[in-house]
């Protein structure tokens, strides 16, 4: 197991560089299975749920290789099975991806429900509608999703009863080598659908209509190779902004598109951040107490629930009372508990968090439950008294590169420390 151990109280300096965006990423390294040829991709970053992704593409048979590593080549020419990896799958969501790009391309595909940070229930009837209307047969069973059609999917209409970015990006990869129009209405907006609908477009797809609320996919007979460069991350830029808003200090976060950013720099700002937009940067300073706000997530262009746990560890410090409402995800709210480890004052009913704001946290043993919780403790452990250990952080490993490397350049003093598996239990004397 390995954990976090950091000293609090540091405040961040200097500059930080963006990766790729995991979600993006994540939608794009499958997509790569509906293109006929190679298809290089640069700027994926160097995470778990990417290197994972990569493996289950493998498994079933395409070439992948890395040029360096964030730059990919996928050639998917040699498939030789539309099954993956049981065990792989169920460990992230994004390998219901595979669902939509196996059955888009080849007809058939036999993929694990997935899996994933455990944010409560994590329904995926909304992509088996959308594979359903556009003609494919699915049953699930033994817990693998099996999808198939007899020839191309044929063209439809899809109403989603939800805004749901993965039944918006699983709609699209199904719909792109479909026979006819299909038209997808209430669909997710987040940038990565946006840059999932460019990558396609650029490999010969007609997408257009990503980035709003009704996205047409006119199917093509197929797609070819090219170049394509993911987006930089908007949440873990998000993340680095709050941890400056929490420890104060001054830092230019580089590499991001700052519209992507608009409602997070908007609310850090209402927090006390005093945020200053460039081109491809933000520069970010705290230099006045942390201000209540309340806050409420909601698909793109709302603020994401992604940056939920973040923003409200800065929260936990701020003069007054806040209210944090969860409009996305029925729990999310499992890292509370152990911020409040921290002497953090929030307490939870239902979707809402009210967050009593205290003078400081205090460093504590914590556990991070999932990806955002653990950012989350990083945060409180970087702007705490005294020494915070994260435990489980193979949950942030899995989205966000060199967290540690970035971090402590700013000035942080975090450390990886790898400890013995299993547990140790000392007698009481
Ligand atoms: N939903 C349904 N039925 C479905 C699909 C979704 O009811 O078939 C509901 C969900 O229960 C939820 C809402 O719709 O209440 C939105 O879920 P969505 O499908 O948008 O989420 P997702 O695609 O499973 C992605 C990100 C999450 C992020 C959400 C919301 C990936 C791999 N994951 O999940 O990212 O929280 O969108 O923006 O793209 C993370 O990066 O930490 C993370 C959890």
């Amino acid at each position: 197991m390995t954990k976090y151990v950091i000293d609090g109280g540091h405040k961040l300096r200097g500059e930080v560089t963006i990766s790729g965006a995991k979600n993006a990423a994540v939608a794009i390294i499958p997509a790569a299975l509906l293109v006929d040829g190679t298809c290089r991709i640069e700027n994926i970053p160097e995470i778990r749920d990417v290197t994972l992704m990569l493996d289950l593409l493998r498994d079933i048979g395409a070439d992948v290789r890395l040029i360096n590593r964030n730059c990919v080549e996928i050639n998917a020419s040699k498939i030789r099975t539309t099954k993956a990896d049981y065990d792989m799958a169920r460990l992230i969501r994004a390998s219901y991806y595979l669902i939509g790009a196996l059955l888009g391309r080849f007809g058939s595909a036999q993929v694990a429900l997935p899996g994933g940070c455990n944010l409560g229930d994590r329904p995926i009837d909304q992509h088996t509608k959308a594979f359903k209307l556009l003609g494919a047969n699915v049953d699930v069973q033994n817990g693998y999703v099996f999808a198939d059609s007899e020839g191309r999917l044929k063209a439809a209409s899809i109403y989603l009863d939800v805004v749901s970015v993965g039944a918006t990006i699983n709609s699209i990869l199904a719909a792109v080598l479909a026979d006819g129009l299909t038209v997808i209405e209430n669909a997710a907006k987040e940038p990565h659908i946006v840059d999932l609908a460019n990558f396609l477009n650029s490999m010969g797809a007609n997408v257009s209509g990503a980035g709003t609320d009704v996205i047409k996919v006119r199917g093509v007979k197929s797609i070819s190779g090219g170049t394509y460069t993911i987006i930089p991350d908007q949440i873990e830029a998000g993340t680095y902004m709050a941890a400056v808003t929490a420890t104060g200090g001054e830092v230019l976060v580089k590499n991001i598109i700052p519209k992507h950013l608009d409602c997070i720099t908007a609310k850090l700002a209402e927090m006390g951040a005093e945020i200053t937009e460039y081109d491809d940067s933000v520069l970010v300073r705290r230099v006045a107490p942390l201000s209540k706000t309340n806050i409420k997530t909601l698909p793109y262009p709302g603020f994401p629930t992604d940056m939920q746990p973040q923003a409200t560890v800065v929260l936990s410090m701020a003069e007054g009372m806040s209210l944090v409402t969860e409009g996305v995800w029925d729990s999310r709210y499992r890292y509370v508990e152990e911020l409040r480890r921290m002497g953090a004052k929030i307490s939870v009913d239902g979707k809402t968090a009210v967050v009593e704001g205290v003078p400081s946290l205090m460093g504590a043993p914590v556990r991070a439950c999932d990806l955002r919780a653990g950012a989350a403790l990083v945060i409180a452990g970087l702007a705490a008294e005294g020494t915070t250990e994260v435990e489980d952080v193979s949950h942030i490993e899995r989205g966000y590169e060199h967290i540690v490397e970035k971090l402590t350049a700013m000035g942080a003093h975090i450390r990886r420390v790898e400890m013995p598996d299993g547990p140790s239990i000392q007698k009481a004397q």
